[in-house]
This record gives C-alpha cells, structure tokens and sequence, in this order.
C-alpha cells in the first residue's frame, strides 16, 4: 500500500486547535465571549430588504461597505480591509510579514489563532507570559523580549482569556521598540474596555488594529471583522488575500450592524452592569476572580475548575475551562444581569 502524503513539517509540528462548538444551541451560552442576545434587529432587517437572488448570484463586492466602515472608524477607505473575522486579519498579517523562521512574539496565556497562524508559518513563536498574580500587561517584559529578529508582535487588548488591558502609552512603547516588525493590536473586546490604539495609524507604520463583528455586534456567525492600517501596509496585506474571502451577506450585515450604535451602547451599558453584579456575587460567594475590562470574567476555581464546568452544563449554562493554560481558572462570559442571576443562582446550588 501506498505511503499517506506527508504534510509540511510546520502543519505537523503545530499544535491542534478544535474549540468546543458543539451543541451549544438553546443553552445560556456564556463561554465564547459572544454577544449573548444577539444583533440588532436591523441587521436581520437590513439583509431581508437587500437579500435576493441576484444578491446571492453575483460574487461579493465590498467598496460600499469598506467606504461606510472606513467612516465609522474615522479613518480613509484604502486604511481599512474588510476580513473574514479577525481570524483573517491575524493570518494575512503574519502572512505579508513572516517568513519561516522568523520570530514572533506573543504573550502567554492568550488568544489561540495568535500562535496557530505563526506556528503554520513557520515562524519561532516567543512567548511572554502575563504578569503572575495580577495577570497584568508585562510590558518591560514584552520590551526585552523584541529582538532585531522579531518580525511581528500580536497583542490582544484587553486580552482572552484574563480580560486585562495595556494603556495606549505602553502600546506605544511596543510599537516604537518593535518599529521594523508589524504589531497587531486586537481590539475585539474594545467596546467594553474603551481603549483603542486608531487614532495612533497615523503615527506608527507598524501598527494594525483589528475590530471584528463577532463580539458585541453579535455576528460571530457571519464572520466580519476589519483590518486597520496605513494605507502603504493594507495595499500589501491586501495583495495577499483572497478577493472573496468575506460573504455578501456578512459585508451587508456589517454595514448595517453599524448604524445602530444605539443598539450597541445599550447592550455595552448592560454588560457593565451585569459584569459589577457579577463580581459582587463572586465576592458574596468567596469566588476569587480577576476584574475584567472586556465582557468576561475570568474566576479561579481551583482544583472544582473542570468539575464546575461539568456541573454548570448539566444545569444548562456554558462556560470555559482555561485550566490548561491557568490552572483552576474558568472564564464566564458577560451577558445581561438576569443572566448573571440564573449564573449564580446555578452556581450556588453547587459550590
Ligand atoms: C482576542 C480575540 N480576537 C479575536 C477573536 C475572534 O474574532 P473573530 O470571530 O473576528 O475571528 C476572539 C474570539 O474569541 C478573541 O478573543
């Protein structure tokens, strides 16, 4: 019998990536950091006026929507690449700059893709861990760790899975120390921490900021997101990627998803809310935790970690075991405060 083909050793040494997606349909959905009530119904309004079947015949088209989110952003259409995700933007980013072993910074623990997408480039991944204890940014850290070798640094701010979040000026320290690498900035929670490093385009040719859709726009389905840069980075990233890669009904939902910021800032205000109430709870209920600027809490369960999971899935609510990369922590996403009432009410039937 023939030999199986082999891969590329960087596919084969890589480490795997499979989510636990399945069969989180009618439960409280608190593990994935969504929005957990869903888009606007604008949105579904927006795409049922515009969706036929011409719409769904002619391939994607994308200059209304990137000219309308270049808008909302403040910054000009030839600065902004309509993505598949953020996913798409943390690929094409390593993908326009790393090549085989090229070094790549990341900070430990944080979001997966950062280091699935350098891993399948080839790339040494360097990883700085985030400060023991308080789990804060460790810029002086970060700072050493670039190198002259050092072609890319991606940063998720605030961060997944601790929720903690670097200032704009300690950014801007990363993106001067790393002036020859691209540094990505992920602001896929922004809306609920309120930092951004946008108005510093201007300044840094090194940077790109992320937003997506996924998160608070509640269109994780769709998968939307944008990448932001100067306008010389975006032609090239742009060269890289694939002329269709984002579906019309996701580039639609998009620019729909973002004219009702009424919507947004309700859902963002409840959030705030809802993360308050949960920390009292946690406080109430002696359940360590480390405070939060996005819309997940990440509590420390200690050796319960992965039975509190279990348990809290029986009842019917979903949440995120993170004891592989924090030992005993578990991450609850942040929805609305009745959510957070039924969260605890669980929980203290079984702490
Ligand atoms: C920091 C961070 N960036 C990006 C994403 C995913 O974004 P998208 O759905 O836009 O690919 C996540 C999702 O968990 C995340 O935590």
């Amino acid at each position: 019998m023939a030999e199986p083909l082999q891969p590329r050793e960087a596919v084969r040494r890589m480490a795997s990536y499979s989510p636990p997606t399945a069969g989180r349909r009618g439960r409280l959905r608190l593990d994935f950091n969504e929005n957990t009530v869903g888009c606007s119904p604008r949105v579904l309004e927006f795409l049922r006026k515009h969706l036929d079947e011409e719409a769904l015949a002619v391939y994607p088209e994308y200059a209304e929507a990137r000219r309308e989110l270049a808008e909302f952003f403040g910054v000009s259409p030839d600065q902004l690449l309509l993505t598949n995700g953020t996913d798409e933007a943390i690929q094409l980013v390593i993908n326009t700059y790393v090549d085989a072993g090229d070094e790549v910074c990341l900070l430990k623990p944080s979001y997966a893709m950062y280091r699935f997408y350098a891993e399948l480039a080839g790339a040494e991944v360097r990883e700085i861990p985030y400060e023991t204890g308080t789990l804060a940014f460790p810029l002086e850290q970060l700072l050493a760790a670039i190198t002259d070798r050092t072609r890319a640094v991606l940063i998720a701010n605030p961060n997944n899975p601790t929720g903690t979040g670097a200032s704009v000026e300690a950014l801007a320290r990363v993106l001067d120390r790393a002036a020859h690498a691209a540094v990505l900035v992920d602001e896929a929670y922004y809306e609920f921490s309120g930092v951004t490093l946008l108005p510093l385009v201007g300044k840094h040719p090194n940077l790109f900021v992320s937003r997506t859709f996924s998160k608070v726009y509640g269109l994780a389905a769709l998968r939307a997101g944008c990448l932001i840069s100067q306008a010389a980075n975006i032609a090239w990233v742009r060269k890289g990627q694939s002329p269709y890669s984002v579906n019309a009904v996701a580039a639609l939902a998009a620019r729909a998803a973002i004219r009702d910021q009424e919507y947004i800032r309700g859902y963002v205000e409840e959030v705030r809310a809802a993360r308050e109430l949960l920390s009292s709870e946690l406080d109430r209920l002696g359940i360590p935790y480390y405070p939060s600027q996005a819309n997940f809490v990440l509590v420390r369960a200690g050796d319960r970690a992965v039975w509190l999971r279990d348990r809290l899935r029986e009842a019917g609510v979903l949440v995120r075991d993170r004891s592989y990369e924090l030992p005993g922590c578990v991450r609850i996403t942040v929805g609305t405060r009745e959510q957070v009432r039924r969260l605890i009410a669980e929980l203290e039937k079984i702490w």
